[in-house]
């Protein structure tokens, strides 16, 4: 908890101070030395990464397909994107997975059996992480937000599905989110856990709180970074920095990996390589824990015939008061969740539970007509 609130600090304090020129040319320095001395450093390689990924995923007992996506020129020159197909002979409606940032396909091991169980579950690494292409995003926070949504509309209508349930972690829910917004005859369930970027940055935050010099400092020189810089800096060391740093990442996977140390090598590789989704994370970011064009603002523009359930992790640092705002405001279909004892990875922390409340949001809606029916379910405020 100590060490969350230290980052938290040093997150909110990121755009304290604002000496503009020195900053640029702080950045444009800092940044080119870094990338010369990362293209020798780092360990990474993409064929390490599969197979990182194929043994997280040897897991699984139900049969996958893995397989590239053409996307064609969205983003950079031939996108393509990384899918893990199950089940896909059912015919009933798919359920889409988006990841939260950092992440890919292979995080949700824990998941993936058991939604899978009665329907196509999909799960993609989104455009600029994991093995997708990673081409460079618009400087532009709303572009760069369009980007990676129509990425996963054009990965739709390449994989030809009509209409999907989409569920979104972390940065992942922000995007499937947004996606929902601008294409709400696609969604028939739109599914957030713990949804990254919903609430407004408190204008305040920073001025409560007296924040020692040498945060600041630290603060400041790290601006520039996108926030796993430090994995990468640490070249061979990367892997073993994400398990010091994040032991309980790794246990959440332990019950059902033999050597769940894979988990860490896996992330290692997820964000070792060019960091150009967490580039767009980064654009659209304001001090890690809010966006700059907070969802709670933009939710109303989407068409209350989309049903949303919210799953939030009880002791997430994820402000979940979104949640009930969204209940109160909006007239159509809200659940709102909180599961407890699970943090921010709520798909991994209470797998068992997380996956019956997916199943039975995804089974709430999946027979025809009934989206027309849904004033009758009400608001659920469980
Ligand atoms: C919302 O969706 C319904 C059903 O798809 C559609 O008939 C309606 O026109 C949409 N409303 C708006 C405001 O787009």
């Amino acid at each position: 908890m100590m060490k969350l609130k230290i980052i938290g600090t040093l997150l909110i304090t990121l755009n304290l101070i604002w000496f503009h020129k020195v900053n640029m040319l702080i950045r444009i320095l800092l940044t080119g030395i870094f990338h010369w001395l990362w293209s020798w450093w780092s360990p990474m390689s993409i064929s390490l990464l599969r197979v990182a990924e194929k043994k997280i995923l040897s897991c699984l007992k139900t049969a996958y397909r893995g397989c590239y996506v053409d996307i064609g020129p969205i983003v950079g020159s031939a996108d393509k994107i990384w899918t893990i197909a199950l089940n896909e002979e059912s015919p009933k409606t798919p359920l889409v997975l988006l990841h939260g940032l950092g992440s890919g396909v292979a995080l949700w091991c824990l998941n993936l059996d058991a939604l899978a169980a009665e329907r196509p579950v999909y799960a993609i690494d989104l455009l600029g992480f994991g093995r997708s292409s990673r081409p460079v995003f618009s400087s532009d926070p709303l572009e760069a937000e369009k980007q990676l949504v129509k990425a996963v509309e054009e990965w739709r209508k390449e994989m030809q599905i009509k209409k999907f349930i989409l569920l979104g972690h972390s940065m992942g829910g922000f995007l499937a989110a947004s996606y929902a917004i601008e294409y709400p005859e696609r969604v028939n369930h739109l599914i957030l856990a713990d949804p990254w970027g919903f609430p407004e940055r408190p204008k305040d935050v920073v001025l409560k709180q007296n924040i020692p010099f040498v945060v600041r400092a630290i603060a400041y020189v790290m601006q520039p970074f996108n926030p796993f810089w430090a994995i990468r800096a640490a070249g061979p060391w990367g892997q073993a920095l994400i398990e010091r740093m994040r032991p309980d990442l790794v246990r959440k996977f332990s019950p059902v990996l033999e050597d769940p140390s894979v988990v860490s090598q896996y992330i290692f590789q997820c964000n070792a390589q060019s960091p150009t989704g967490e580039g767009a994370f980064h654009t659209m970011m304001s001090g890690m824990g809010w966006a700059k064009n907070p969802m709670l603002k933009r939710i109303h523009l989407l068409n209350t015939t989309v049903p949303i359930t919210l799953l939030y992790g009880g002791r997430s640092w994820i402000d979940n008061s979104a949640g009930e705002k969204i209940r109160d405001r909006r007239s159509g279909y809200v659940n709102v969740q909180m599961i407890s004892g699970a943090g921010h990875h709520v798909y991994a922390d209470k797998s068992d539970v997380f996956n019956r409340y997916v199943n039975e949001a995804c089974i709430m809606f999946d027979k025809v007509g009934t989206t027309e029916k849904r004033d009758s379910l009400g608001v659920d405020s469980d």
